[in-house]
């Protein structure tokens, strides 16, 4: 069998191909340029540079359109929380930010760096395999299934990219996985495996997983929707603690108080648009649009 790590960097390999089919070059002059104020409703314009900057995305499944023509920013240190009904594409998003899929059209920045593409001479042209692979690394990402490797122990699956995709020496890993393993409460599980944790501890393990690679950005997808409803607080309070340090998040979930709590920003999407993008405070107490509402009270009643 191939080892583990392998495997996750042959999907990487497969993934290659996509290129966010462009791109106007006049997007492309300016990367690691910030939004000005006023320029997208619901920025809030605090001089921070922005780590995600999403320009005139779509995305199409057959004849579905699935994300409509989206853009957005969030800033370093920000974390955002995406709300919207099933089907509304918000794992599509994440998953276009993440180059899970291929986007059709528009531009993804990560910290000022178009994705796929770089500079040559004072032209973009699309990026080698390593540097498409160097950057998604940078994109730490956390799915509703935690998808840890049954025959690996907590630890081996904190260290095993390590190991693999960074070549780093064993013991080094594993200092670092220990570290991490503690700073997400599992000190004592290193040597569990996963069909010997819980939910919660399974996914604070992924989350242990993907902070290994020192991602600049952490992408969630519902990230507690498989728990155990007593199993949620735990994951949140991680997460909560990971936005404190300053990761930079976006967030794809229902809980509205981590939300409230958290979240800098909500955004909410509907038919692969983003039809509001404002503070917590804001966007629950007030929100502007119809669909909005209906979708709020739809949460709260379930
Ligand atoms: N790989 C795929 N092939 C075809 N259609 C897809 C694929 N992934 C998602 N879709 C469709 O795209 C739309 C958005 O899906 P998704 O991004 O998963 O929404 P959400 O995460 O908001 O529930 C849905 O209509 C879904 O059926
Ligand atoms: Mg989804």
């Amino acid at each position: 069998m191939m080892p583990a790590g392998k495997f996750l960097w042959m999907n990487e390999s497969l993934i290659n191909g996509a290129l966010a089919r462009p791109l106007e070059s006049s997007m492309l002059e300016a990367p690691g340029y910030a939004a000005q104020e006023g320029e997208m409703p619901g920025l809030v314009s605090d001089g921070r540079p922005d780590m995600i900057r999403v320009v005139g995305l779509n995305k199409f499944f057959g004849d579905l359109h699935v994300i409509r023509d989206v853009s957005f920013s969030v800033r370093k240190g920000e974390v955002v929380v995406l709300i919207g009904p099933s089907g509304s594409g918000k794992s599509t998003l994440l998953r276009c930010i993440n180059r899970l899929e291929k986007a059709d059209s528009g531009v993804i920045y990560i910290d000022g760096i178009p994705l796929g593409m770089r500079k040559k001479g004072d032209r973009w042209v699309p990026a080698s395999e390593a540097a498409i692979n160097k950057l998604r690394s940078e994109i730490g990402m956390v799915f509703q299934r935690f998808n840890l490797f049954p025959h690996l122990t907590a630890l081996q699956n904190v260290t095993e990219a390590l190991i693999t995709v960074k070549k780093m020496a064993p013991a080094s890993a594993r200092s670092i996985g220990m570290e991490l393993l503690a700073r997400v409460g599992l000190s004592d599980k290193v040597s569990s495996y996963p069909c010997q944790l819980s939910g919660g501890q399974q996914q604070r393990v992924a989350i242990a997983r993907a902070l290994a690679m020192k991602p600049k950005i952490m992408l969630f997808d519902e990230p507690t929707s498989a728990l155990d409803p007593e199993l949620v607080g735990e994951v949140l309070a991680v997460m909560k603690d990971l936005a404190e340090s300053g990761m930079t998040m976006l967030v794809v979930t229902h809980e509205m108080g981590f939300a409230r709590e958290v979240a800098d920003r909500v955004m909410f999407m509907d038919s692969g648009q983003i039809l509001e993008d404002a503070p917590p405070e804001v966007l629950f107490r007030s929100p502007k649009h119809a669909r909005t509402r209906s979708f709020l009270q739809r949460i709260a009643h379930s």
